[in-house]
């Protein structure tokens, strides 16, 4: 039993260094993204590939053929051998199990003289568009009439989802005589997957001759990396955009505090007693912070009143606006306590300060009630 399970692993070991080999020296788009969701998932295409040979036999089988829509799904591990909840998980993904689509003549741009016809075909599951071996996607807008192999070219009538909308289902149009949407045929099931690309669950049109379109502008969407998405204001010329991200924060945090007693209007309080000043950039000279980049900001000031009947006022102005007050009104002879907090989004060289409007605040060399600080949460590129 235990040198079976040996022989089995050392088994396992060289089919999947031997397929790694191959895999990074292929040349073809798809078989690389192919490659890369064999490393996902290894033990079960291990064991599938025991039993069915290379992955990439099998992917260039898949290309090679003419009628591809008689293959079946990608994946067929057998249902006996799951290894782990997210392989299991991905068992029921259509972005790991999808019929490869790659005809040329769906393409937006080809006119053919013979016209296919999409409701002749029998749709079972998901499937991915491909040109040549490129990853493309469908248009989102109204194609002319005789292209895509066909009479009246199917659109999807609507945005193609983002990744965290899941599987949506949108409207699918016909152009023919000057009308976008003269057919409207059924509606499909679209997936945006990891890698920057989409998986569609056709079904069957309404009428004859429509075929679902292949966007030829879309290829460049193939080439864009896992940061970066696929964009167009015109629906026409794409282009790769890199996904604006929060980056991994510059340290600024200060407090400080002021050592005295503050009476009546004091325009900036000249916080003196630093005790946090990462990043530096906060001035102990001015009693002012300036914003050393663009992101999200939080900040507290705080004041102790006196005892003295007076209405105590301390603002918080940032780029000369009065934006929050900590303020303290106690009529008995006592003294309160009061503090406020801001958070705020700032451009770089923002000025924030506080300002003593009116009353008197109470504070010695050691008691942090007058007090002043502020962190950077996240900056923002
Ligand atoms: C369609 O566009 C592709 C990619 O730009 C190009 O290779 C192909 O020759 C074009 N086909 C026609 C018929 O213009
Ligand atoms: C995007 O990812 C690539 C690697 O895939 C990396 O080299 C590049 O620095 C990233 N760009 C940004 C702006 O994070
Ligand atoms: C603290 O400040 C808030 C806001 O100005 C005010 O409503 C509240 O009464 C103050 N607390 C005390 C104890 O003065
Ligand atoms: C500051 O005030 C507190 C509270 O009244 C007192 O206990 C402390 O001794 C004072 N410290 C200094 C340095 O004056």
């Amino acid at each position: 039993m235990h040198i079976k399970m040996v022989v089995l692993a050392v088994a396992l070991f060289v089919i999947l260094s031997s397929c790694a080999v191959e895999c990074w020296n292929t040349n073809s788009e798809m078989e690389r993204l192919r490659c890369e969701q064999t490393t996902l998932h290894q033990q079960q295409d291990a064991l599938a590939q025991m039993r069915l040979g290379c992955h990439q036999d099998r992917a260039k089988k898949e290309v090679a053929g003419t009628n591809i829509l008689t293959y079946g799904a990608v994946d067929e591990e057998d249902d006996s051998l799951h290894v782990s909840e997210e392989d299991s998980r991905k068992q029921g993904d259509p972005c790991f199990h999808y019929t490869v689509l790659d005809q040329a003549w769906r393409a937006t741009n080809t006119t053919t003289s013979y016209k296919r016809c999409d409701r002749n075909v029998k749709w079972n599951g998901w499937y991915r568009l491909f040109y040549n071996g490129k990853s493309i996607q469908m248009p989102e807008r109204c194609v002319p009439v005789d292209k895509c192999g066909t009479n009246s070219p199917l659109w999807l009538a609507g945005p193609h989802p983002k990744r965290r909308d899941g599987i949506v289902t949108r409207n699918v149009c016909g152009h023919w005589k000057k009308d976008c949407c003269a057919f409207k045929s059924t509606p499909i099931q679209v997936k945006k997957c990891l890698g920057n690309y989409y998986v569609y669950k056709f079904t069957q049109p309404t009428s004859c001759r429509l075929a679902y379109c292949a966007d030829i502008n879309t290829l460049v969407c193939g080439r864009c990396r896992r940061n970066q998405s696929c964009v167009s204001q015109d629906k026409i010329n794409w282009r790769c955009k890199t996904k604006k991200r929060i980056l991994s924060n510059p340290q600024i945090h200060f407090f400080a505090s002021y050592p005295g007693q503050l009476t009546g209007k004091v325009n900036r309080i000249k916080y003196s007693k630093v005790l946090v000043n990462m990043g530096r950039a906060f001035n102990r000279g001015t009693g002012v912070f300036t914003a050393p980049v663009k992101g999200v900001y939080q900040f507290f000031f705080s004041t102790q009143t006196a005892n003295t009947n007076l209405k105590t006022d301390l603002w918080l102005v940032v780029n000369g606006y009065w934006v929050a007050v900590s303020h303290t009104h106690v009529f008995r002879p006592s003294t309160v306590g009061n503090l406020s907090t801001y958070m705020t989004f700032l451009r770089k060289g923002a000025v924030v300060y506080v300002t003593h409007n009116s009353g008197r605040s109470w504070a010695n060399g050691s008691s942090m009630t007058i007090t002043f600080g502020g962190s950077l949460l996240a900056q923002w590129k």
